[in-house]
Formats: C-alpha cells, sequence, structure tokens
C-alpha cells in the first residue's frame, strides 16, 4: 500500500488525526553472494532493496502498546513496562522481542500504537522479518531519541534485530539481514565482514553493462527453514571445533581454500566436512565477486553466482527442487549470465543476471519452465537498491 494510504489506515484504525502520525521504513534485501557465511565469519555482499516494511506510529502518553497489521487479523495490546511473556505470538514476535530488548537496553521505549505494512513478500528469502524489526527498532529509537537522548546506532539497531529473531522467533539466524536492512546505500550493495560487523559500499551499475538482475520466487514456502537453517549452524559449529583442535582459528572462514585442504581431516563427519567446505570457498567466493564487480568483470561475476548455488546445492544441502528448478531454467537461457538462489534457502527467491532488455522473454520461459517441472507458479521482481532504515517525512 501506498505510504499516505497507511496513515490513513492508521487514523481508521486508532482515530484522531493523519497529523500526529510518523512514518518509518526499512528495506528487505538481496544477497548478491556469500550465503550461510555470516554465521562463520565470514564476507557476505547484500544490498537493500525497494521492497520493504513500513510502520506508522503515534506516540501515546498511557503506556499502552498496541500492533496491527494491514496484511492480516492479529492485533497485540500490550503494556510497555511488561513486555516479557510474549514469546508465542501467532503475529507480532518479531516487534514485540525488538522493543523488549530495546527497553532492556535502556531504550526509552513509549507507549505507542503502530500500523505495519510490508511489500517484501513474506517467506520469500528476502528477508521480510528482518525489514519488519529494523522498521519497528528505528520508530522506537527514534522516538526515545526525542524522550530521552539516546543515540541511534545503527548497527547496534541491526544486532537488536538479530537477537529479537534468535530469542523470540527461534531462527538462529546471522546479522546479514539486519545489517543489510540497516545500513543500505542507494544503488550500492555492502560487503560485510561479518567477522568485524564493517562494511564497504560497492557500486552496483550493471545497466551501463548491458545487465539486470531479476529476483525469481519460486513462492514455495520454506517452511523447512528454522530446523535446518538451526541443523547447519549447528554442524558449522562441530566442523569448528573439530578443527580448532589442528589449527588456530575462530571462525570457519578464517581458513582460505588451501588451509581448508591442509586441514580438512580434522573434521570428523562426512557432512560437516561438506558444510565446511562450502563455508571457506563460498568465502573467497565473494571477495572474488566483490572485486570482479568492482572491476566490471560481470562475466565472471556471473560465474561465482552460479558456483555459489552449486555448492549450496551440493555441499551446504540447502536448496531444494524448486530453487534448482528455477535456477536451471535461468540458467538455460542464453541471456542468463549467472544464478543462484538467496537467504536460507528450501524455497523463497533465487537471484539471476540478465542481459538489458531480454527480461520480458526471460521471465517467460523461465515461468513457463519452472511451472512444467515443480507446478508452482513463480513471481519476478525487478527492484532499485534503496538505503536502509529510516524516517519517511513529508507524506
Ligand atoms: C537467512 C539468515 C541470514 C543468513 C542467510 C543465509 O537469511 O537470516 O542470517 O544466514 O539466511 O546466508
Amino acid at each position: 500500500m501506498e505510504l499516505s494510504e497507511l496513515k490513513v489506515k492508521f487514523t481508521e484504525l486508532y482515530g484522531g488525526e493523519t497529523g500526529d502520525v510518523r512514518l518509518f521504513l526499512a528495506p528487505a534485501r538481496i544477497n548478491l553472494i556469500g550465503e550461510h557465511i555470516d554465521y562463520n565469519g565470514g564476507f557476505v555482499f547484500p544490498a537493500a532493496i525497494e521492497l520493504r516494511s513500513a510502520c506508522a506510529v503515534r506516540v501515546r502518553e498511557d503506556g499502552v502498546l498496541n500492533l496491527a497489521s494491514t496484511s492480516c487479523e492479529h492485533r497485540v495490546h500490550a503494556d510497555i513496562s511488561e513486555l516479557k511473556g510474549y514469546g508465542k505470538l501467532k503475529w507480532g514476535g518479531y516487534q514485540m522481542g525488538v522493543l523488549s530488548i530495546m527497553k532492556d537496553m535502556g531504550y526509552a521505549v513509549c507507549g505507542m500504537d503502530m500500523l505495519f505494512d510490508e511489500t517484501v513478500p513474506h517467506g520469500g528469502g528476502l528477508s521480510a522479518s528482518a525489514a519488519i524489526e529494523l522498521a519497528t527498532a528505528i520508530a522506537a529509537a527514534t522516538v526515545s531519541k526525542e524522550r530521552a537522548g539516546t543515540k541511534i546506532d545503527r548497527v547496534e539497531l541491526a544486532l537488536i534485530g538479530q537477537r529479537a529473531e534468535n530469542e523470540y522467533v527461534g531462527m538462529n539466524c546471522g546479522i546479514m539481514d539486519q545489517y543489510a536492512s540497516a545500513m543500505g546505500k542507494r544503488g550500492h550493495a555492502m560487503l560485510l565482514d561479518c567477522a568485524k560487523l564493517t562494511s564497504r559500499y560497492a557500486r552496483v551499475e550493471l545497466e551501463p553493462q548491458g545487465l539486470a538482475l531479476v529476483i525469481m520466487n519460486t513462492n514455495k514456502p520454506h517452511s523447512l527453514i528454522t530446523s535446518a537453517y538451526n541443523e547447519r549452524r549447528a554442524e558449522c559449529e562441530e566442523a569448528l571445533a573439530d578443527l580448532k583442535k589442528a589449527v588456530d582459528i575462530s571462525h570457519l572462514c578464517d581458513l582460505d581454500e588451501a588451509g581448508f585442504k591442509a586441514h580438512k581431516g580434522a573434521i570428523r563427519r562426512g557432512a560437516c566436512r561438506k558444510r565446511a567446505e562450502h563455508a571457506v570457498y563460498e568465502n573467497q567466493r565473494t571477495l572474488r565477486a566483490f572485486d570482479a564487480l568492482n572491476a566490471g568483470d560481470t562475466a565472471l561475476f556471473g560465474a561465482l553466482l552460479t558456483a555459489s548455488h552449486e555448492s549450496l546445492r551440493d555441499l551446504y544441502e540447502v536448496t531444494g527442487a524448486e530453487l534448482d528448478a528455477i535456477v536451471d531454467a535461468a540458467l538455460a537461457q542464453s541471456c542468463c549470465t549467472g544464478a543462484r538462489m538467496m537467504g536460507g534457502g528450501f524455497g523463497g527467491c533465487a537471484l539471476a543476471l540478465v542481459r538489458m532488455g531480454e527480461q520480458a522473454a526471460f521471465k517467460k520461459a523461465v515461468g513457463e519452465r519452472y511451472q512444467n517441472t515443480t507446478g508452482y507458479v513463480p513471481s519476478f521482481y525487478e527492484t532499485g537498491i534503496d538505503d536502509g532504515a529510516r524516517e519517511v517525512l513529508g507524506v
């Protein structure tokens, strides 16, 4: 929904005038490359996109917190001084987690009416959840700043979002999605060093090189994600514990390919060895992809995307039939120079690098082929690369 309409919906729900309703938004993300290595101390290469979560907010002086959404009937009504015990909500867990953690950290979180609206598809691997967390966090932090002068530290807000997901939702995610939503920069992707929590921006200028990024949604809900994701993390931790007996490292991604070859024998279980191999090689691919993009070597960039998918399929085993089918269908088109799954996997979205001007034919051909193979009708998005979480003024 348009942001001006969201303000009107807000007053229909909560009463009053639109004048004192404020708007905040936080973007979803794509990840160019660097998958399943944010929690292994690796480099990832995400970008914030124009699909977003928005939040209309009005401060309340009575300490009541009301949460609502434009897309479902669920509501949360709470006392701002009692945010604990809301861990098992059908809806609202991300917001309650963020607000509760912020309160524990000393932010002056006050009563609020909040109405959320998303343009990012849920369960699509574009991290709708991080967008909701960061929209909540930026809204509450801005209001707190005005009340108590607390600073707004965007990396801290990203960490709060991650904690909310880990502690309230049980998804043991890394920092990539929340960081990208907090730190996005229009027209740029960020090479994020997940061990140090620092990043460098790189301009994404594909159009002058005759290329476009197309997001392909398998429309396969990835329900398996939480359990299999947490299982992969545990396998990586096991591999790391084995390796630490042989070599002095803090994260799997501290090893390069040569280091991995030298020490892989220390990893006892075969499955864990495969997961670690993916992490080490994916990290190196990400660094190469960053250099390739900066050097304008889009052929190498595309090849690295495809190699990433193959590793996620064969070594990390998180793709599944639908993501494999859509990536295969994309790569079968001569206008596609690279494709890979994004996010946690087992469904959700993939990314394709497509020759400019041929997107329409590409979507049609991929759509037909994918539907014939899987029975699902896919969706496609082409979206710009946006700034990070922020207040929207003048609407
Ligand atoms: C999900 C998680 C991220 C990251 C990706 C895989 O999106 O939220 O932290 O681990 O999966 O790269």
